[in-house]
C-alpha cells in the first residue's frame, strides 16, 4: 500500500506570490485536524487518500482554504473544472435554473434537457448523434458495456457477446466497470469473473517494445498485429467480439494510442460488426486541445462516454452515440432517476457554451507545448527518479522510478506531491502503480500560473531526492 498523507502538522515556510499563498505556519493546519478528524470517523477509510487540505472555495486555477492558504490548482478536483473552478457563466446558469424553479425532471421532457442533447449532438461528429444523459463516468461505461453486448446478441446471438478492454485502463468502480477494468488488483473482489470480458494490453510505449514509439514500424502493422496476437493466446474468434471500450487515454500514463494502431481498431471494428466504444470521461471535453481525444487519432468510434469535464462542476455524464445503438432499448428500457437533472443539465450547457466561446482547447493545446518542454527537460535532469513524461494539452503524467530502472517508485511520487502542496501547489494523490502525478490544470489557467506551478514541481522532485538520499 502506498504512504497515506500524515495527520500530523509539518512546519512549512511562507510563501506569498501572485499565484500562490502558505501563511499558515504548519501543513495540515492544525485548526483544521477537527474537520479532518470528523471526516476519519464517519467516512470509510477508502476517503482519506488525498492531501489534507480542506477546500474551503476555489476560483478559476486557485483552491482556497479558510485559513488564508492559497494553491495553484494542477488537480482540476480530479479532471473535472475544465471551465475553471467556480465559472461565472456556469455559477449564474445553476442559480437560474434554481431560481426558475424546478430541480429534479426524471424522464419527463424538459427545455433544459432537450437544448443539452441538441447541443452535445451538434458538437459531435458524425455518426454521435443521440445523447443518453446519467450521473457518473461509471454509469456511462456500464452502459457502453450493455449497448454493446446488446447490438452484438441482435446481430450475432448470444455467441457474439465478449467485450474487450485494455490492461491498467480504469473505467470507475461499480461492477461492471470493475470487469472492464484493467488492474487486477481492483477486481479480486469479485471473485467470480466474467469469461466474456477481457483485457489485453494497450500499446504503451513505457512497457512494451512492440510499442515502442521509436520503431519506424510503429504506426503500421507490426504493433496491430501483435496486440491481435494477444486476443488469438486467449482463443478470442473475432467475430465473437460485441465491443472494445479503451479509454481514448490511459489515464495512468496519459498514454495516447499510436496514430496507425487506433487506425487499424476501426477498421478491424468495421470489419467485424464490433462496437468501437472510447471512454473519453477524463479525456474528453477539451482536455487535450480538442473537443475529444479520439479526434487526435482521425477517427470516430460508434460510442463515446463522457463525464467530469462535461459541467465542470456538477455530476452529470453522457453516453454519445450511432443512434441504430442508442436506439436499442424501448420506451422506458434505459433510464436512470437523475437522468439529466435541470440544475446539471444547465450547469454541462453553459460550460460547453463557455469552453466554446473562450476557445479553452486552443489555450490547452498551446499550454500542452509548454509542459511538454518543461517536463522532458526536467525527465533529462532527473533520469533517475523519472521513468516517462506522457501528455496532449493539459494532461500530463509523470512517472517516477526506482534508479533510472523501470520499476516504479509510489514512495518517491508521493513525497513528490505533499512537497508540493506545503509549497502552494496543489496535486491529487499519485495514480497508475501509484507513482504517476499527474499535472491537469483546469484549461483556463494562464501561462505565467502555469510555469510557476511547474518550477515548483520541479523544486519538490529536488527536495523529495534529498530527502530519498
Ligand atoms: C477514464 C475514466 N472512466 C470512468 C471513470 C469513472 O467516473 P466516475 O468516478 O464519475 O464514476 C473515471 C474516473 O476517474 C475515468 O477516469
Amino acid at each position: 500500500m502506498a504512504k497515506s498523507f500524515d495527520m500530523v502538522p509539518r512546519d512549512v515556510k511562507r510563501i506569498e506570490t501572485k499565484y500562490r499563498r502558505i501563511v499558515t505556519d504548519k501543513i495540515p493546519v492544525p485548526e483544521s485536524m477537527e474537520i479532518i478528524e470528523q471526516l476519519r470517523k464517519y467516512e470509510p477509510r477508502s476517503m482519506t487518500g488525498q492531501p489534507l487540505v480542506i477546500w474551503d472555495r476555489a476560483e478559476g486555477f486557485n483552491v482556497y482554504d479558510r485559513y488564508g492558504n492559497k494553491w495553484i490548482d494542477f488537480s482540476s478536483g480530479v479532471l473535472v473544472t475544465n471551465a475553471g473552478h467556480g465559472n461565472e457563466a456556469i455559477k449564474k446558469a445553476i442559480i437560474e435554473q434554481v431560481e426558475h424553479g424546478l430541480l429534479h425532471n426524471y424522464c419527463f421532457p424538459t427545455e433544459i434537457r432537450a437544448k443539452l442533447v441538441k447541443k452535445l449532438s451538434e458538437i459531435c461528429p458524425e455518426p454521435l448523434k443521440k445523447v443518453f444523459l446519467l450521473t457518473t463516468g461509471s454509469e456511462t461505461t456500464e452502459c457502453a458495456i450493455k449497448l454493446s453486448r446488446t447490438y452484438g446478441r441482435k446481430v450475432g446471438g448470444n455467441k457474439k457477446i465478449k467485450i474487450v478492454t485494455f490492461h491498467d485502463d480504469f473505467h470507475g468502480r461499480t461492477l461492471g466497470a470493475q470487469l472492464a477494468g484493467g488492474s487486477p488488483r481492483l477486481k479480486e473482489w469479485i471473485v467470480n469473473l466474467d469469461p466474456d470480458i477481457i483485457q489485453v494490453p494497450f500499446p504503451n510505449a513505457f512497457k512494451y517494445d512492440w510499442a515502442d514509439e521509436s520503431n519506424p514500424d510503429y504506426s503500421d502493422d507490426k504493433c496491430f498485429k501483435t496486440w491481435l496476437s494477444y486476443l488469438e493466446e486467449q482463443n478470442v474468434d473475432f467475430d465473437t467480439i460485441a465491443g472494445i471500450m479503451p479509454e481514448t487515454f490511459q489515464g495512468g500514463w496519459v498514454q495516447l494510442m499510436p496514430v496507425g494502431f487506433a487506425k487499424r481498431l476501426r477498421e478491424f471494428c468495421d470489419k467485424h460488426d464490433i462496437i468501437l466504444a472510447f471512454d473519453e470521461v477524463q479525456a474528453g471535453m477539451f482536455r487535450t486541445g480538442k473537443l475529444f481525444a479520439f479526434q487526435h487519432y482521425g477517427i470516430v468510434p460508434d460510442l463515446v462516454c463522457c463525464g467530469k469535464g462535461i459541467t465542470s462542476s456538477l455530476p452529470l455524464s453522457a453516453v454519445i452515440g450511432r443512434p441504430d445503438v442508442m436506439d436499442l432499448y424501448g420506451p422506458n428500457e434505459m433510464t436512470s432517476t437523475h437522468t439529466g437533472n435541470p440544475v446539471c443539465a444547465a450547469a454541462a450547457l453553459a460550460n460547453i457554451n463557455y469552453m466554446i466561446e473562450n476557445n479553452v482547447g486552443e489555450n490547452a493545446a498551446r499550454l500542452g507545448e509548454i509542459c511538454k518542454e518543461f517536463l522532458t527537460g526536467l525527465q533529462k535532469k532527473h533520469p533517475d527518479v523519472i521513468g516517462n513524461v506522457k501528455g496532449v494539452g493539459l494532461a500530463w503524467g509523470v512517472i517516477f522510478v526506482k534508479n533510472g530502472t523501470k520499476e516504479v517508485d509510489p514512495d518517491f511520487a508521493h513525497d513528490v506531491c505533499r512537497i508540493s502542496v506545503e509549497n502552494g501547489l496543489l496535486f491529487f494523490a499519485p495514480v497508475g502503480a501509484g507513482a504517476t502525478i499527474k499535472i491537469c490544470p483546469p484549461l483556463t489557467i494562464n501561462e505565467e500560473a502555469l510555469r510557476e506551478g511547474l518550477e515548483v514541481f520541479a523544486y519538490a522532485v529536488e527536495e523529495a531526492k534529498k530527502i530519498n538520499g
